[in-house]
C-alpha cells in the first residue's frame, strides 16, 4: 500500500473537526496557512487527556487551531503565543466562539521571551514557531516540564525543511547540503538536540506534517 493511501485511510478514520475547527481549517485552506491539521490535532487532544493537562504552552499559536485541540482534550489552561497581532485576535475570537474564553490566555510577542515569564509546570508544550529556534524553545521550556510531561514539535517531515536532506543526514550519515535552508538546519538541530537529552525520550510520529514527541523521564533539576 502506498503512502497516499495510508494517509487517506488515516484521515477517514481519524479525529473529526468540530464546527468551529472546520471553519478554522477552511480558513487555512483558503489562505495557505500551515495549521497542524486534524491527524496531529487528534494526538494533541489525546496528550491533553493522558497528561490530565493543567497547563499547556504553545510556541507559535497562529489563530488558535492547535490550541483548540488541546482544549478539546480538556486542558485546564493554555498559553497561546504569537508575534502576529491579527492572528492572535483571530485566535481569541475563534476560541471564544468555541466556549473556551476562560481557559486560554493570549501573549503577543516573541514566544521565547514570553516563556520566561511563566514558571510552569507545563504538562504539554507545542513548538511550532520559527524552525531555526526550535531547540532554543525546547531549552527555555525544559525545566518547566515535569516528569511525564510532553514536548511536541511540528514539521519534522513536511514544511520548510527538505525531507530528502534530513533522511540522508540521519539515515545515511551524509552531511547536510551546504546550501541547506534554515528550516532544514533548524529541524536537524532540534532532532539531535532532543535525542541527546538524557532526561527525555523522543521519537517522530508521521502524522500530519510529522511531529516529534519528547517525554520527560527524569526528575527536574530544580
Ligand atoms: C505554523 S504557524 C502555527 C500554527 C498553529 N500551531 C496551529 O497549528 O494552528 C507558526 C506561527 O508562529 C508564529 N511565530 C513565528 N515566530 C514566532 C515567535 N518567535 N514567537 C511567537 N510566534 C511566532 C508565526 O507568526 C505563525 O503564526
Amino acid at each position: 500500500m502506498d503512502w497516499d493511501a495510508i494517509q487517506r485511510y488515516m484521515r477517514a478514520t481519524g479525529a473529526s473537526h468540530s464546527e468551529i475547527q472546520e471553519e478554522m481549517a477552511d480558513y487555512a485552506d483558503e489562505h495557505g496557512f500551515p495549521i497542524i491539521g486534524p491527524d496531529a490535532g487528534g494526538v494533541l487532544r489525546m496528550l491533553a487527556r493522558l497528561t490530565d493537562a493543567e497547563t499547556v504552552f504553545e510556541f507559535g499559536s497562529g489563530y488558535g487551531y492547535s490550541a483548540s485541540w488541546f482544549l478539546a482534550g480538556g486542558a485546564d489552561e493554555i498559553v497561546l503565543t504569537e508575534i502576529d497581532e491579527e492572528e492572535l485576535e483571530m485566535a481569541r475570537s475563534f476560541l471564544a466562539r468555541a466556549g473556551y474564553t476562560d481557559r486560554a490566555s493570549y501573549e503577543l510577542g516573541d514566544a521565547l521571551e514570553t516563556v520566561e515569564s511563566y514558571d510552569g509546570p507545563f504538562d504539554v508544550v507545542l513548538i511550532d514557531h520559527d524552525k531555526p529556534r526550535y531547540a532554543e524553545g525546547f531549552e527555555r521550556a525544559r525545566e518547566k516540564i515535569p516528569e511525564g510531561g510532553v514536548v511536541v514539535a511540528d514539521n519534522m517531515t513536511r514544511g520548510p525543511a527538505d525531507l530528502d536532506a534530513l533522511v540522508a543526514y540521519f539515515a545515511d550519515d551524509e552531511p547536510l547540503p551546504e546550501d541547506a535552508n534554515d528550516g532544514t538546519e533548524g529541524i536537524a538541530n532540534y532532532i539531535e538536540h532532543v535525542r541527546a537529552d538524557p532526561a527525555f525520550e523522543s521519537f517522530i510520529l508521521p502524522v500530519g506534517s510529522g511531529i516529534c514527541l519528547s517525554t520527560r523521564v527524569a526528575p527536574r533539576e530544580r
